[in-house]
């Protein structure tokens, strides 16, 4: 049984629709990310599951549970539906020690005194604060003070376990440490996550799956590597990676059931898919990742070196091919004189094909026409 189910689940603000007719299965233990550019619906997604905000219509379930429900006029309060919460603005409270922080929620919910010191002693060591169970929040780091939030918010051991954008106050390293941990932190306790973020690379990293929005809209719903691979269309395709896919203005003709001629770039390709699909003739755009690009000697295609950004462990190669930045990322550090002429070959089977109406249609591999 899925944990969360979400049934045609709209939200309204007078004429404007802050989600638009939501359908989404969480099943239990999976650690969910609502992803999207600021303004699309996640907070508002995430608060009406939680029982902070209440749905213009549909239907809301948790653990097979009716908590919400416009037509029977069912509203469970957040307070029963057994989840917890870690907010971007995590307050801890400054008058209380690391330990009274996490024992707190315990007590209210009149927990035995000695398993609130088991409980919480378990919670310390979990998110490794031990040592610091006698500090004040002030004298922590923004990282140590945030493991301590969570250490707060999972004491209870809530079923579900909501955040929204709690690493977004942190620098750019202590985020990456608490990606790691947030993980592990899944994996440990086994209960169900959602999170929501608007960094493809968080979610994309640490998600089983991802639901991204647009607009309110559901735009896809699968697990990281399906949507970084097959993106369902061209918004989604352009929103997690990084350096993004390059988009290449194309043409298509002689479109049989599994093959096309493309042509983009100057010159004729043969796009083949493994399965059957549909396109117009006429203008379409090819879908490529820039490791799917890599420079070689031999390479089928020419171009020059637009500008080489070399980042250590990879390089980032902006190629122009007429008027067409291109970029390719390449394993190592690489160094090509501008406006040198290099040539490149478009290899593997994950080349898109997305038709006029940015849906993408297909993926196959692409070589030079003879
Ligand atoms: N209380 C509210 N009243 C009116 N509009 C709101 C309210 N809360 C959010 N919105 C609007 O709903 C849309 C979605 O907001 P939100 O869910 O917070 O987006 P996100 O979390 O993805 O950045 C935004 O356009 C926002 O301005
Ligand atoms: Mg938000």
């Amino acid at each position: 049984m899925p944990e969360i189910l979400l049934k045609n689940v709209t939200k309204k603000w007078g004429g404007f629709t802050a989600v638009e007719n939501l359908n989404l299965e969480i099943e239990d233990g999976a650690f969910i990310t609502l992803l999207g550019p600021s303004g699309c619906g996640k907070t508002t997604t995430l608060r009406m599951i939680a029982g902070l905000e209440t749905p213009s219509s549909g239907e809301i379930l948790i653990d097979g549970k009716v908590v919400f429900s416009s037509e029977q006029g069912i509203n469970i309060s957040a307070a029963k539906r057994d989840i917890g919460f870690l907010f971007q603005n995590y307050a801890l409270w400054p008058h209380m020690t690391v330990y009274q922080n996490i024992a707190f929620g315990l007590e209210t919910l009149k927990w035995k005194k000695s398993d609130i010191e088991k409980r919480v002693a378990e919670m310390l060591e979990t998110l490794q604060i031990t040592q610091f169970a006698q500090r004040y929040p002030s004298e922590l780091s923004g990282g140590q003070q945030q493991r301590v939030a969570i250490a707060r918010t999972l004491a209870p051991s809530p079923k579900v376990l909501f955040m929204d954008e709690p690493l977004s106050n942190l620098d750019a390293k202590l985020r990456g440490e608490m990606r790691t941990e947030l993980k592990r932190l899944h994996a440990d306790t086994g209960s169900t996550f959602v999170y929501v973020t608007h960094d493809q690379l968080e979610a994309m990293t640490m998600a089983t799956k991802i639901c991204l929005m647009k607009e309110g809209v559901l735009q896809q719903y699968d697990p990281p590597l399906k949507v970084y691979s097959l993106p369902a269309n061209r918004f989604v395709a352009d929103f997690v990676g990084n350096p993004t896919m390059n988009f290449i203005p194309a043409s298509v003709k002689n479109v049989s059931e599994k093959s096309a001629l493309v042509t983009m770039l100057g010159e004729s390709f043969d796009f083949v898919s493994e399965t059957p699909f549909e396109i117009a003739e006429g203008n379409a755009t090819v879908g490529v990742r820039p490791e799917y690009l890599p420079i070689s000697d031999d390479g089928a295609i020419h171009g020059t070196a637009y500008s080489t950004l070399p980042a250590g462990m990879e390089t980032t190669v902006k190629i122009k091919v007429g008027n067409t930045i291109l970029s390719s990322v390449m394993f190592g550090s690489l160094d090509y004189a501008t406006d040198s002429n290099l040539r490149f070959t478009i290899t593997g089977n994950m080349i898109l094909l997305f038709d006029k109406n940015e849906k993408c249609v297909a993926h196959g591999t692409m070589v030079k026409h003879k």
